[in-house]
């Protein structure tokens, strides 16, 4: 029978659908909101079925020959409608449950998909009446014409069982690596037995729909009624999406508290719905297709076997991504072979009877293919990944060395003015601002060790640019008028004087700034500022914006043509816009404190094609693999500036509070220049040095209850205390994610497994990936964590208090200058920068820091050189733990802590700090600043510059 292409499309949609939406699902969009997205697939896949089954079904009858059997081909037509208006109920069920699940993913294991076939074929199995109510030669026709469609499901068993294992396997791999993402103690029992729950409907509505399909088991004269009635099972399909329908209706009417995100669809959920609306219905006609001609339990192998090979793939791509430990490595060979032989299997059973010749060449092959495959496989994982014979971090240390000679090298090359001028213009081609030599001077007199590079500056200011200084003064005083969270400066003639009008409560803020500003404001040109008054950043700007913006800074750097060049105009000050005389301010901003920040703002100026704008990554259960590679060695922070960048990295809006749940974004998307004193990497807020840090709000000084003792002299603790106060957790379950929630739960009562490298138990100095318990990791690693939640939990709502209370322990504020008693401090964001860091730093303890934020003195400080870095996902601390202070176990693996490299860093960071970091430092930057911004806010900004006479 040759085979036509229109015979073969079915076919080959199936296995493309299967494998698409086996590719895609992990990362979809379209799982943020669960039940829209059931509700609308339904509808559209009912819709196509209904809409087709109708014409079709007679034509389609008249070319079916060999399964019309006389006059029975339909059941009774009460029993479908039974069938199918009982399956409305498992159905609609297990889409509500599958919704809660989701809501706590974290509290999930494997998924036991995989073995749903097997357990449904089993089951009918039990029953030889599945079989065509045939004469015996009549059936012998048949089987020679189509054997698989007159099989029985018992000869599949085998196969599925294989398939089943392989998969099985898979997704046990697959959610191997937990993430610190936190399933509450009030939810880990429930969620693993409602999610078993759902697995039991999965097999019942599975069941009760082959019967619908195929006719009722057990029931000789219905056996087959092909092609199965799609009419009915489109009707089935909408009538469950109706139920839908209803409960969200009626949700809309009695909970207005719903209303919002019942209605707020973001455009890449809508984008993933329409992909997942046409593929599921193709992928379900050509799986109807496909088993009108050779069976259902053949095409459900197929489709299994094109999902379990996609997700094969899947699998090795993460497992490729990053490290892992080397047994699963090897066992990654066992799912390929189960498959092999699944298919061989397969083969087996539907192309012979015990009759047929063709069967023995066919187990000869598997025979000899199966363990040859098998063999290969272990050889090449075996080459993949052999034994680490050093420790990444040490590795990192030393490149956190050359790193940090080149950074200081270069970033201080100048030693007078000249040289300074010249190392600006090759920099940053053009110009200093005028006032250069006044700040060359400042700096030089308080003996700046940073004297070329303020990259930091060019970068923050680069897209402003593309604005004219007349539109960046307007935008200035505009959103000053009125409450916006800002507070302004403006200086003339100057002075440095604070708007009238910011509120007490961050008085302090604009004082402090002021305060900065004034030694050196005589020689700043007449301006306006505004200050963010709130922790959190605010400007985010679109891709295409940002890229639009850069383009035209390329464009308007002023060439360093032979012209002279110009000082500040003269009249600059009445330039500015006088706030109290504008009217009709447009309203830049958006209040959007408590919701989900990450596609509106954190990402926004991400590529569309990267990862954080076009995948969800909805599992928070399991660490991103992919997501933490590109900036990681093994399991280890390689480039910290990278670290923080949305771009690579969509599982961070799951893992911070700024872009879980803020409690003051008060954003815009506009380009406005606000001086914010961190910013989330994506942001295009312009950073300042803080004034909590110059005021000295929290200041390193000891005293004699407080002393700061030698390193070794310190206790061999991991310290840290805090707040609930990185975002507010109202009701969403958003502290789940937090870092901060994070930290402390993974010190304190972590759930799950964690992977660590630890040295290997042969002692021969070689290092090795593995996954400990929590109990042995407490037991085992020589510096114990102290990390606690203070006072008791704040910024929460509705049942997020009472869940955090029953999570955390809260313990007693302590004295700041407690600090100094341990080696290693632990710094995290809170809803901004952290204010500790410096004064952590300029103590003579270790600082370990993971954060999003960044602020005026990134690239100052180097990671593995002054402190040690630790990833957002937390997932490195404890192997970080051990490297410096010590593992012993149980079963022999013992590190001695690498107390003289933590005591070195700790004291470079000390000594560099005290370098780079003082007040002075903040003045210096804040004055480069002050006059870039003077140059960029003036009508003549293209022909400003300072050149040494
Ligand atoms: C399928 O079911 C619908 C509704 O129950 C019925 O009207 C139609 O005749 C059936 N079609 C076939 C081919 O069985
Ligand atoms: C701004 O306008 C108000 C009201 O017209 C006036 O009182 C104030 O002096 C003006 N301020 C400046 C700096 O010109
Ligand atoms: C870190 O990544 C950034 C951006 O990709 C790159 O410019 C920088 O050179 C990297 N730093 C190191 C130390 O690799």
């Amino acid at each position: 029978m040759p085979l036509q292409a229109r015979a073969l499309l079915p076919p080959a949609a199936l296995i493309v659908g299967t494998g698409y939406l086996t590719t895609t699902l992990p990362s979809s969009f379209a799982v943020e909101r669960p039940l829209h997205t059931a509700g609308v697939v339904l509808l559209v896949t009912g819709s196509i079925l209904v809409g087709l089954g109708i014409p079709c079904v007679h034509d389609k009858h008249q070319d079916r020959p060999p399964f019309q059997h006389n006059g029975s081909r339909l059941p009774k037509l009460q029993r479908p409608y039974v069938l199918a208006i009982l399956l409305t109920l498992p159905i609609s069920a297990r889409i509500g449950l599958s919704w809660w699940v989701l809501k706590h993913v974290e509290c999930t294991g494997p998924s036991a998909l995989p073995i749903l076939p097997l357990l449904v074929a089993g089951y009918y199995s039990l029953d030889d009446t599945q079989d065509l109510d045939l004469d015996s030669k009549s059936r012998a026709r048949l089987e020679e014409d189509y054997p698989a469609t007159t099989s029985a499901p018992r000869r599949y068993i085998l196969p599925y069982l294989l398939l089943a294992a392989s998969g099985f396997w898979l997704t046990s791999i697959a959610a191997l690596l937990r993430s610190t993402t936190i399933c509450p103690v009030t939810r880990i029992w429930a969620v693993p037995r409602l999610s078993t729950l759902g697995f039991a409907l999965d097999c019942v509505i599975v069941a009760l729909l082959y019967a619908l399909l195929n006719g009722r088991k057990s029931s000789k004269r219905h056996a087959f009624q092909t092609p199965p009635n799609i009419t009915l099972l489109g009707v089935l399909l909408i009538a469950c999406s109706g139920l839908l329908g209803v409960a969200g209706g009626v949700t809309y009417a009695i909970a207005p508290d719903h209303r919002y995100w019942i209605l707020d669809l973001s455009s890449s959920y809508v984008q993933s719905l329409f992909a997942l609306s046409l593929t599921i219905p193709c992928t379900l006609l050509s799986f109807l297709g496909v088993t009108s001609s050779i069976g259902f339990w053949s095409t459900l192998f197929v489709a299994a076997l094109s999902a379990s090979l996609t997700y094969f793939v899947q699998i090795l791509r993460m497992v490729a991504n990053g490290p892992w430990p080397l047994g699963y490595m090897f066992s990654l060979a066992l799912p390929f072979a189960l498959l092999g032989l699944a298919v061989i299997q397969h083969a087996v059973v539907s192309w012979g009877g015990e009759a047929s010749s063709r069967r023995r060449p066919i187990s000869r092959f598997a025979r000899v293919c199966i363990p040859a495959s098998f063999l290969l496989l272990l050889v090449s994982f075996g080459r993949y990944q052999r034994l680490l014979t050093r420790h990444p971090i040490s590795v990192l240390i030393e490149m956190g060395k050359k790193q940090h000679t080149t950074w200081a090298t270069q970033a201080h090359s100048s030693v007078t003015l000249h040289d300074a001028v010249r190392n600006y213009q090759i920099r940053y081609l053009r110009d200093p601002p005028p006032g250069f030599d006044k700040w060359y001077g400042y700096a030089s007199s308080r003996n700046s060790v940073v004297i070329d590079d303020f990259d930091n500056i060019e970068k923050d200011l680069a897209p402003f640019w593309s604005l004219s200084p007349e539109v960046l003064r307007k935008r200035t005083a505009e959103v000053l008028v009125g409450d916006n969270g800002l507070g302004g400066i403006s200086i003339r003639s100057g002075n440095a004087e604070v708007f009238a009008n910011v509120p007490g409560t961050h008085r302090w803020m604009v004082d402090g700034t002021v305060d900065m500003i004034r030694p050196f404001a005589e020689h700043l040109p007449d301006m306006d500022i505004a200050m963010n008054l709130n922790d959190e950043c605010r400007v985010a700007i679109p891709y295409t914006r940002w890229k639009e913006a850069h383009q035209v800074q390329f464009a308007s750097r002023n060439p360093r043509s032979s012209e002279q060049t110009l000082g500040f105009s003269a009249d600059r000050g009445s330039a500015w816009l006088n706030t109290s005389e504008l009217t009709d301010v447009p309203a830049y901003f958006k209040v959007e404190g408590f919701n989900p920040t990450f596609q509106l703002y954190g990402s926004l100026s991400c590529p569309p094609d990267s990862p954080a704008r076009s995948q969800y990554h909805w599992n928070t259960g399991v660490v991103c693999t992919s997501c933490s590679a590109p900036h990681s060695l093994g399991l280890f922070v390689r480039n910290w500036t990278e670290s923080a960048n949305p771009c690579h990295q969509p599982d961070l809006a799951y893992m911070h509070g700024l872009h879980m749940s803020p409690s003051a974004l008060v954003g815009t998307h506009e380009l406005i220049p606000i001086f914010s004193q961190s910013k989330a990497p994506g942001y295009a807020d312009i950073r300042y040095p803080s004034p909590w840090n110059y005021k000295d709000k929290a200041r390193y000084e000891t005293d004699a209850d407080f002393p700061d003792p030698t390193f070794v002299e310190k206790e061999n603790t991991l310290f840290w205390r805090g707040g609930t106060t990185e975002g507010v957790s109202a009701g969403s379950g958003a502290w789940r994610g937090m870092l901060r929630q994070r930290l402390v739960h993974l010190a304190n009562n972590p759930t799950s497994e964690q992977m660590m490298l630890l040295p290997s138990a042969r002692d021969d100095g070689s290092f090795e990936y593995s996954l400990e318990t929590p109990g042995l990791i407490q037991h085992s690693l020589g510096a114990k964590p102290d990390i606690h939640f203070v006072d008791k939990v704040v910024r929460c709502g509705g049942k997020d208090c009472s869940d955090q209370e029953s999570e955390f322990t809260f313990v007693e504020g302590i004295d700041f200058k407690q600090h100094w008693r341990y080696k290693f401090l632990f710094d995290a964001d809170g809803a901004g920068f952290s204010g500790r860091f410096i004064p952590f730093m300029q103590s003579r303890s270790l600082v370990f820091k993971s954060a999003l934020f960044r602020e005026w003195y990134e690239g100052r400080l180097t990671a593995w050189h002054h402190f040690v870095p630790v990833d957002l996902r937390l997932h490195d601390l404890w192997s970080i733990l051990a490297y410096f202070g010590g593992w012993q176990d149980d079963s022999g693996r013992k590190w001695e802590g690498r107390e003289k490299e933590a005591n070195r860093i700790a004291r470079q960071g000390r000594m560099w700090t005290e370098k780079v970091l003082r007040k002075e430092d903040m003045e210096i930057y804040m004055f480069r600043l002050l006059l870039e911004l003077g140059r960029l806010t003036d009508d003549n900004r293209d022909k400003l510059g300072y050149r040494p006479s």
